[in-house]
C-alpha cells in the first residue's frame, strides 16, 4: 500500500478499547466518561479479519493500543491469534504499564504472558517518577504498580521496551533528568513527546506546550551536547540522540515543531469502533466496521483499505488550529 506522496504503509496501530483505568489530563476529559457500548466495538474476530487483510496488503507491524489495551478481557488470546497472521513480523503493545505486573497465573505476570503470546516490543507511558505528580497527571495513584510493571517487562525479555514521556511545561522540566537516569539504569529507550491537541481537555494550552528543542537544551545543560543519530530509527517518527559519554540514547517526537515530521509516515490506524484513520492529526476517518458488518467480501475490504490509503494527507493538521474532534483515548495514540 502506497499513498499519493510515496508513503509506504507497513504499520497498523490497532486500538482494542476506548476504556482506560487512568485519566491522563492530556488524553481524556476529566468528567464522567461515556464509554462506547460493546456492540460499537469491533469483536476480536472482526479485528483479526481486518488485520489479516492489512497484512495481505503489506502491513508488517501491528501495535496494539487503547485506551488501555490490557483492560480488555481476552487480550492475550487476541495477541496470540495476531501472532499467527502470515506476513506480520512485529507485534508491539502500548500500555500505561499499570497491569503489566498483574499475576495472571501462578507466578506468571501479564508481561511474561504477553511475551510468550508473541509480543516483541512494549511502549510504556511514564511522565514522572514522583508519586504525587503521577497522581496529578493520571488521576490515579498507580506509580508503584507501573514501576513493578516495568520490572516485569524487563524480566519478560521483550526485544525493546520504550518509555514515553509527554512534555508538559512546568511539570516535565524537573523530571527530564530523573527519567533519563532511570532509563539508563534500567537500560530502556526513553522518548519525549510533544503535547498534541488530541484531547478535549484544557491542558492543551500554549502555556503548557514545551517544545522538543527546549527540552533538549535543558538536557544539554546537564549532560552536554546531544549527538544526533540519524541512522538509528525504530518504526516511528522519533529522532534519536546519544548522550555524551554514555551508551544511552534518547528519542524525541516533535509532532508540532518538526516540519519534516510526516515525511516518513508509514502508519494507518484502526480505532476500536471500526474506523480507519489515515492520519492521527486529521479528521478523516472511514467506517470499515459498517461495510464489514453489511457483509463486505475480503476483496471489498481490501479495496476499502486501498481507498483510505489513497486519501492519506501529506501532513497532519495540528498546526492549522486543529480542534480535537475525538479524544486520544478513543483513537489509540
Ligand atoms: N499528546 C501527546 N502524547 C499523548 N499521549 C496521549 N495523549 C497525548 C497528547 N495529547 C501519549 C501517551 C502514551 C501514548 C499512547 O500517547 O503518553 O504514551
Ligand atoms: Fe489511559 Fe494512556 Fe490515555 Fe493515560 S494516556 S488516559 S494511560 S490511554
Amino acid at each position: 500500500m502506497e499513498d499519493r506522496f510515496g508513503h509506504r504503509i507497513s504499520y497498523l496501530r490497532v486500538s482494542i478499547t476506548d476504556r482506560c483505568n487512568e485519566r491522563c489530563t492530556y488524553c481524556m476529559p476529566q468528567e464522567l466518561q461515556e464509554w462506547l457500548p460493546r456492540v460499537g466495538i469491533l469483536s476480536f474476530e472482526e479485528t483479526l479479519r481486518l488485520v489479516g487483510i492489512a497484512a495481505l496488503l503489506g502491513v508488517k507491524k501491528v501495535r496494539v493500543t487503547g485506551g488501555e489495551p490490557l483492560t480488555r478481557r481476552g487480550v492475550l488470546q487476541f495477541v496470540q491469534a495476531l501472532a499467527q497472521i502470515a506476513g506480520l513480523d512485529d507485534i508491539g503493545i502500548s500500555t500505561n504499564g499499570t497491569l503489566l505486573a498483574r499475576e495472571i497465573a501462578p507466578r506468571k505476570s501479564m508481561a511474561v504472558a504477553l511475551r510468550e503470546a508473541g509480543v516483541r516490543t512494549v511502549n510504556i507511558s511514564l511522565d514522572t517518577l514522583n508519586r504525587d505528580d503521577y497522581h496529578a497527571i493520571t488521576g490515579r495513584d498507580y506509580l508503584i504498580e507501573v514501576l513493578r510493571g516495568i520490572d516485569c517487562a524487563v524480566q519478560a525479555g521483550f526485544e525493546l521496551i520504550k518509555l514515553n514521556c509527554v512534555l508538559v511545561r512546568g511539570r516535565a522540566e524537573d523530571q527530564l533528568k530523573p527519567l533519563i537516569d532511570f532509563a539508563a539504569e534500567k537500560k530502556l529507550l526513553l522518548r519525549f513527546i510533544e503535547l498534541m491537541p488530541v484531547s478535549t481537555s484544557d491542558v492543551l494550552s500554549d502555556s503548557n506546550f514545551l517544545p522538543v528543542r527546549e527540552a533538549q537544551r535543558q538536557i544539554e545543560a546537564h549532560y552536554g551536547s546531544l549527538m544526533p543519530e540519524p541512522q538509528f530509527r525504530t518504526n516511528g517518527p522519533a529522532t534519536y540522540y546519544q548522550l555524551p559519554g554514555r551508551t544511552q540514547r534518547i528519542g524525541f517526537i516533535g509532532a508540532m515543531t518538526n516540519l519534516h515530521f510526516c515525511e516518513s509516515c508509514n502508519k494507518l490506524r484502526l480505532t476500536c469502533d471500526g474506523k480507519l484513520r489515515p492520519c492521527l492529526g486529521s479528521y478523516l476517518e472511514f467506517d470499515i466496521m459498517k461495510v464489514m458488518r453489511a457483509g463486505a467480501s475480503d476483496a471489498e475490504l481490501e479495496r476499502f483499505f486501498l481507498d483510505v490509503v489513497e486519501r492519506k494527507p501529506q501532513q497532519h493538521d495540528f498546526r492549522e488550529n486543529y480542534q480535537p474532534g475525538r479524544k486520544m483515548v478513543a483513537i489509540g495514540g
